[in-house]
């Protein structure tokens, strides 16, 4: 689920011939709710010499004496910790466990809620009887409840599957998840616990599936493809690395990690979830495999790169290979989905700048390998363009740039100065986060953004129009990240918030001043953007007839304002009508992105 994301969505497809424009929309942005389902749900990655941590966002109910262990017989291979409850001597009433989930655990009436755990009796009893698996206020009103059976008789692992249908919707979020059982029937006796599991309906209904309302949002916006598994979290160490097959199948077998910005990824959104839901919103996958550099700074030695490379060779054929060919194949087709998945173009590494001088031998064995087992797909380099050189000659490149909104502005021609020559680019990483220029990275303090706003949004919106005119070489562009959790942030600010509307065909025009602050691109629809707080006249020469009429979608407000959680609404995309001729004047206000949608006469 989302709920520990930063990923970063390409949302822009711009293919060889087709041409895009691209508005900003505030109307999709609002504040991601506080989250559900339970955190730390298999003391996946704990320590359980630190039971304070290891037992994060677990507490006892009624005196249940609660330890992670090392289980003797674990649950799984990948899931060594189990939560041992013992039930004091001289219990009495519903003694047992809450989880508080992520920042809360959202309840909704309408919902019903899937359940899960597993448990067992490390020593045998003759206990029989029922736990309640609930979901309660933090003050302990029942929300809804659930009762299974339990037997002391069970002393290997059994699952057990059940639904909560909450009888009211509470305002608040901070509710908890609980099971409890008759603390008097069960005293002095120990139950343990491993991978507890609580969804609500997820999008499409899918296993392990996406938030509702965070699916809507994005769906809404049309993406074109998405970038999996997401920016430079593919592992800080080589052990950590992330690894398709500790993602998928039950979720009994994923281990997780501990991802790259320091929480413990679950995995419980792995590979499979991720193509399913390119699937579901009909986008391409653009997918990375782990390239042999850790971003701690290990790289794998030039002889040792091999059964990296065969991991990825497997990665790929899981998503697009034969299952009659490839046990990964077979593997996905297990799962349901014999079909490949929509995948053309693989990401070696991430940012892999980081490492330049060892990505010059990781980029040739593992490109040629892979580019030999599979013709059809495209490889994109991710060092810094042409530097170094790489051999073979990457056919793409992915560029991330996080800069200054006036960098944007200013640099919305860098693209017209590329050769044209084949080589093609995906903007992968774009995102104006400060207005101080010597201290991009800095904190708020120093001019970091924590929301996007109109002067970010129109510098950003000024380089867009240049990946526009250049979308015969650049193929695809993404602002990043996707998703933020409004309560806990690692990185400012984060889309949400951004929309598109496609052009179809480029239309040629007069070109804007690279060093000027108003920026248009004309396709089918007409965009103009306007840097800085100054309303622009901007005269229009078309080379056809129009009609008298067309629709002006403007987003236009302050240089500071921003749509936040508490004032959602502050800048609004407006739509209004606007006389136009083959020969027309239209005044872009300050700061402001104008959509004009003229039809032909
Ligand atoms: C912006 O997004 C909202 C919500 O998805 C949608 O209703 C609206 O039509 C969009 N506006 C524009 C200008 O595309
Ligand atoms: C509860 O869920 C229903 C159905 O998904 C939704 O329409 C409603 O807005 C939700 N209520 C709250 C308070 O989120
Ligand atoms: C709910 O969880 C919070 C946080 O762990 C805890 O402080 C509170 O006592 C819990 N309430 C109940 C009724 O379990
Ligand atoms: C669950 O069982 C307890 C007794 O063990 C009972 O009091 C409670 O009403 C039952 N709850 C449900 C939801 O059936
Ligand atoms: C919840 O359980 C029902 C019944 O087994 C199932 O149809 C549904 O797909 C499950 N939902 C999720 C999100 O797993
Ligand atoms: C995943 O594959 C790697 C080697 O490619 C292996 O070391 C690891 O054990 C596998 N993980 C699982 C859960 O099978
Ligand atoms: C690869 O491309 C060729 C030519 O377009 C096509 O015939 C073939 O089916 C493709 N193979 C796969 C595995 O997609
Ligand atoms: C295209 O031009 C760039 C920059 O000059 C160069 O680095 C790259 O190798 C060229 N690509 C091809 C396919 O020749
Ligand atoms: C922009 O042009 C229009 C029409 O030519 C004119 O009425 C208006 O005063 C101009 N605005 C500015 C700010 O120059």
């Amino acid at each position: 689920m989302l709920t520990t994301l930063s990923i970063p969505l390409l949302f822009l497809w711009i293919s060889a011939n087709a041409q895009i424009t691209v508005t900003v929309n505030d109307t999709a942005s609002h504040t991601i709710p506080s989250t559900l389902l339970l955190q730390n749900r298999a003391f996946q990655m704990v320590d359980v010499t630190d039971q304070t941590s290891a037992l994060n966002a677990w507490h006892s109910l009624n005196g249940a004496q609660l330890t992670v262990i090392e289980e003797t017989v674990p649950v799984s291979s990948a899931l060594p910790n189990a939560l041992s409850v013992t039930i004091p001597s001289g219990a009495a009433g519903q003694v047992g466990i809450g989880n508080e989930g992520y920042f809360g655990i959202k309840v909704n009436s309408s919902n019903a809620y899937n359940a899960s755990f597993f448990y067992r009796f490390p020593t045998a009893s003759s206990f029989s009887g029922t736990a309640t698996v609930g979901l309660q206020t933090s003050t302990g009103q029942i929300l809804g409840a659930s009762n299974v059976t339990l037997s002391g008789s069970q002393t290997d692992w059994l699952q057990v599957i059940t639904t909560i249908q909450p009888n009211t919707t509470p305002d608040s979020l901070t509710n908890n998840f609980t099971v409890t059982v008759n603390g008097g029937a069960l005293a002095g006796q120990t139950i343990n616990f491993a991978m507890f599991s609580l969804f609500p309906p997820t999008f499409k209904n899918r296993p392990n599936g996406m938030r509702v309302d965070i699916a809507e949002t994005l769906s809404a916006m049309a993406p074109s493809f998405f970038r999996l598994p997401g920016g430079n979290n593919l592992g800080q160490t080589v052990a950590t690395r992330w690894q398709w097959n500790n993602t998928v199948g039950p979720l009994v077998d994923r281990p997780g990690r501990v991802g790259d910005w320091g929480y413990i990824n679950t995995d419980g959104l792995g590979l499979f979830e991720y193509l399913t839901w390119c699937e579901d919103l009909n986008m391409q996958a653009i997918m990375a495999v782990w390239s042999g550099f850790a971003l701690g700074g290990t790289s794998i030695a030039e002889d040792d790169l091999g059964p990296y490379i065969q991991q990825a060779i497997d990665q790929i054929n899981f998503a697009v290979g034969d299952p009659t060919e490839s046990d990964a194949a077979a593997l996905r087709a297990s799962l349901g989905h014999p079909d490949p998945f929509p995948v053309a173009h693989i990401e070696i590494g991430n940012e892999d700048f980081f490492a330049a001088d060892t990505y010059t031998y990781r980029w040739n064995q593992f490109s040629t390998t892979l580019q030999a087992t599979f013709p059809n797909l495209t490889f994109l380099a991710t060092s810094d363009t042409f530097d170094p050189v790489l051999t073979p000659n990457p056919a793409e490149w992915d560029i991330h740039v996080y800069q200054t909104p006036s960098w944007f502005a200013e640099n919305s021609f860098i693209y017209d100065g590329f050769e044209r020559n084949g080589t093609h680019y995906f903007e992968g990483e774009y995102a104006a986060i400060s207005t101080n220029a010597n201290d991009i990275f800095g904190t708020p303090a120093d001019g970091r953004l924590t929301f996007p706003t109109m002067q970010s949004s129109t510098g950003e919106a000024a380089f867009m129009t240049g990946l526009e005119r250049n979308s015969d070489i650049v193929f695809a562009a993404s602002y990043a990240p996707l998703l933020n959790h409004v309560v806990d942030s690692q990185w400012t600010p984060n889309l949400v918030s951004f929309d598109l509307n496609r052009g179809d065909e480029y239309l040629p025009s007069t070109l804007p001043d690279a060093s000027g602050t108003t920026f248009w691109g004309v396709v089918r629809k007409t965009s103009v953007v306007n840097t800085i707080g100054t309303a622009s006249n901007v005269t229009f020469q078309l080379p056809f007839l129009v009609e008298g009429t067309a629709t002006l979608q403007l987003l236009t407000g302050a240089e500071t304002d921003s749509n936040t959680p508490t004032s959602p609404n502050t800048v609004q995309p407006q739509t209004s009508t606007i006389t136009v001729d083959q020969t027309f004047a239209y005044n872009a206000p300050g700061f402001s992105v104008s959509v004009l949608s003229l039809t032909t006469a």
